[in-house]
């Protein structure tokens, strides 16, 4: 389901460095985010169309938030965040793998592709894929959940696409635009994902 590719001999050490690719094809790229980011982040958070498709709720963001918001994920050891860019080193989206709980072997899984132009050409598909690979393969965990809200129907095919199953709904759970919307909870183990794997 997922082309597999070897990763680097030693993945901890490129990641500390800030230098690790955890994707490298010919129209997009994973790398840690940068400050060159921060405008292009500052734009695509702030669109009402990619706030409303989130289940966040938004009070707006300065590039200074934004900018907070990187320095936080660099160092926070329990997220890791990677910045989507294309062939030019330019951002196009974010990604990443959040509330990494070792201990449990869990995480949460997210993705935004901010480039219209990105979407729906299989690129979300071949990060998530890649994402999990990582949580599984590198992070030694065993299971990793996603939120989506009921109305994101792109984002509910996609991780249904990829194996995931709502575990729960958590009805009228977040206020938008005047009405309460359900909230899906979604979760992948490692082993139906290996099994997966093999079909
Ligand atoms: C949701 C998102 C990650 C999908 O990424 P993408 O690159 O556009 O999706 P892909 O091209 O890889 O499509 C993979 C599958 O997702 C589903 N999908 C993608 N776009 C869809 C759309 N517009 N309508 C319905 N299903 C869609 C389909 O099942 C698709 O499989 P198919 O092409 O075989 O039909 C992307 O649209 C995005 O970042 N949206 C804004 C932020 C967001 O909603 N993030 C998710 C929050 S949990």
């Amino acid at each position: 389901m997922c082309a597999t590719k070897p990763w680097p001999a030693v993945i901890g050490d490129s990641i500390a460095k800030g230098t690790m690719r955890l994707l490298d094809n010919e129209s997009v790229h994973l790398r840690r985010p940068e400050p060159e980011d921060i405008e292009t982040m500052y734009r695509y958070r702030n669109d009402p169309q990619i706030v409303a498709s989130l289940g966040y709720f938004s009070r707006g963001f300065a590039r200074a938030d934004i900018a907070e918001w990187i320095e936080f994920h660099r160092k926070n050891q329990a997220d890791l965040v990677w910045t989507i860019s294309d062939r030019d080193d330019r951002c196009i989206g974010h990604c990443g793998l959040y509330k990494i709980n070792p201990r449990n072997g869990v995480a949460a899984i997210g993705i935004c592709i901010g480039d219209e132009s990105f979407r729906s050409k299989g690129v979300g598909k071949m990060i998530l894929c890649r994402m999990i690979e990582y949580a599984f393969q590198q992070l030694n965990l065993r299971k990793i959940r996603a939120e989506v809200l009921a109305s994101n129907q792109p984002a509910r095919n996609l991780f249904t696409k990829l194996g995931f199953e709502t575990e729960a709904i958590l009805r009228e759970y977040k206020y938008r635009n005047g009405q309460y919307l359900d909230l899906h909870i979604f979760g992948l183990f490692r082993s139906k994902w290996q099994e997966r794997q093999k079909t």
